[in-house]
């Protein structure tokens, strides 16, 4: 299955609770070497940006090994609170991430709604904020395996979406990234179908079609997520409207996820 090598592509590694901040340099160590060819040729072709997301202890860890060894990835973040500073104990502010060179925010990942309670308004208010300090989220948004069944996936993904984009201007929201992440594929093995993926991100440019306007359902970047993985990155970045992937475990594993990042050759 070939990918279309001119249509741009982000891949998103989320590292969640994993890599302290020995591991994470090894990490960036050897996507290092992968990246960078002995002769000086580009490993990346010109479409694909890459993003890593580093748990907050191993963020400045990876920050540096980034500039020093000019490892063509940006710096992202997994999580952050909404407001700028003060009495949050715990919590880790948009302005210090952003003071960090961190680039990409993951919003309203699913294991943070369901564990830590996160609400679509308290996704709205981080997305806000993340775009209020120049930086990008990540927005993610997906069903549960019962509501798949129960034919309640759109109607699931449509509210998540309606909570971050409505009254949301053009420019703004080309700002973000959506990442449609089904819950019941994450961690399991088990990817959407490649076709099952393409409906749903279809879906989603036609709602914030509906939401925000034509430019910004032309324009907005839709990544899939949940155990996407070198073997199947290809066919599922050939689907017209999936322009990246957000992937977790695979992440982990330089060789696979540069292999994922390589894919759309
Ligand atoms: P896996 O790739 O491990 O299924 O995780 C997906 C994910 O949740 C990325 O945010």
């Amino acid at each position: 299955m070939n990918a279309n090598p001119e249509k741009p592509v982000l891949i998103s590694g989320n590292w969640k609770m994993n890599e302290n901040h020995f591991e994470a340099l090894r990490l960036v160590q050897e996507l290092a070497a992968l990246l960078h060819l002995p002769n000086g040729e580009k490993v990346l072709p010109d479409s694909v940006t890459v993003s890593v997301h580093p748990p907050f202890t191993s963020i400045r860890t990876v920050q540096t090994a980034i500039e020093s060894d000019h490892v063509p990835v940006f710096l992202g973040a997994q999580n952050c609170h909404y407001i700028d500073k003060g009495a949050y104990t715990g919590e880790v502010s948009p302005d210090m991430l952003a003071k960090l060179g961190v680039q990409y925010v993951i919003t309203g990942h699913s294991e943070r709604r369901e564990y830590f309670l996160e609400t679509d308004e308290i996704v709205r208010k981080k997305t806000d904020a993340i775009l209020r300090h120049g930086m990008h989220p990540i927005l993610c948004v997906g069903e549960t395996l019962e509501e798949r069944n129960a034919g309640e996936a759109h109607k699931k993904v449509r509210t998540q979406l309606q909570a971050i984009f409505s009254g949301r201007s053009t420019e703004e929201a080309l700002r973000v990234v959506v990442a449609y992440e089904p819950i019941w594929a994450i961690g399991t093995g088990m990817t959407a179908t490649a076709s099952d993926a393409e409906d749903m991100c279809a879906y989603i440019r036609e709602e914030i079609g509906q939401l925000v306007g034509p430019e910004a359902a032309d324009g907005i970047p839709i990544q899939y997520g949940g155990s996407a993985n070198e073997q199947n990155s290809a066919e599922l970045l050939s689907q017209k409207n999936i322009n990246g992937l957000l992937v977790g475990g695979a992440s982990l594993d330089a060789k696979k996820f540069v292999t994922i990042c390589c894919s759309i050759r």
